[in-house]
């Protein structure tokens, strides 16, 4: 299955994509990771990428789209599929893809598009923390790790400072919608309510998945 995963910032479309990695073995493909690896190995594309991370912008379409062609190119994703998670962020990031999988003779199979209300954004995105050493996701409230944790073995997303999430939100706001619509008009999207606990979320998603395979 050829697969993407939409939805503003702290969605839950890292927390769902993991499960659906798991429960449908597709290769997962998340911009967001790919430019914080960079940015941990100081490569030059990761310098450039935290500079637009770092003040809650975009990374420039020319940049997103060549690691996303170069990935999508690699042998294992013809046999696994994917899942893409935080890409296309704008329209002409879903025209790269268009051509990209043409150029690959690749299509996709669905959209999931996880809806929630942006008033919990915030909370979710501030009390986010993700485990060093397996990179695994949780919340402090929402969904904390089991057991007596200890906090320095996580750490908190450097643009999940409560200013730096705004200025993400009204950037994701304002590109979104167009490429929803681009979709919905090929009929591939799934609507998904994400004002409910993740197991009820992946619920959802796994109906949809288990009717598209
Ligand atoms: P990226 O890493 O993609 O960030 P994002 O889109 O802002 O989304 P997040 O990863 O913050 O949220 P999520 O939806 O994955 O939520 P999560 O599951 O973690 O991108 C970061 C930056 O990179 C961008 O701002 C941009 O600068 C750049 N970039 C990336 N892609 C780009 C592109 N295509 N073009 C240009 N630039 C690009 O969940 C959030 C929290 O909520 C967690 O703590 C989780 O435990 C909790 N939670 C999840 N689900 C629920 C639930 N149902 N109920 C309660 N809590 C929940
Ligand atoms: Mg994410």
């Amino acid at each position: 299955m050829n697969l993407l995963i939409m939805g503003l910032p702290g969605a839950g479309k890292g927390t769902q994509a993991a499960k659906i990695v798991e429960n449908f073995q597709v290769a997962h493909i998340s911009t967001g990771d790919m430019f914080r690896a960079a940015m941990a190995n100081q490569t030059e594309m990761g310098q450039l990428a935290k500079s637009y991370i770092d003040k809650g912008e975009l990374v420039p379409d020319q940049v997103t789209n060549g690691i996303v062609k170069e990935r999508l190119a690699q042998a294992d994703i013809r046999e696994a599929g994917f899942l893409l998670d935080g890409y296309p962020r704008t329209i002409e990031q879903a025209h790269a893809l268009d051509e990209t999988l043409k150029e690959l003779g690749l299509s996709l199979d669905g959209v999931i598009n996880i809806q929630v209300d942006p008033a919990c954004l915030l909370e979710r995105l501030s009390g986010r923390i993700i485990h060093k050493e397996t990179g695994e996701t949780f919340h402090k409230v929402f969904n904390p790790p089991a057991g007596d944790y200890n906090e320095a073995d996580y750490y908190q997303r450097e643009d999940d400072k409560p200013e730096t999430v705004k200025r993400r939100l009204d950037v994701n706001i304002a590109q979104g919608q167009p490429i929803i619509e681009h979709y919905r008009a090929q009929g591939l999207v799934h609507d998904i309510e994400g004002n409910q606990d993740i197991k009820d979320v992946f619920a959802a998603i796994q109906t949809v998945l288990t009717n598209l395979k």
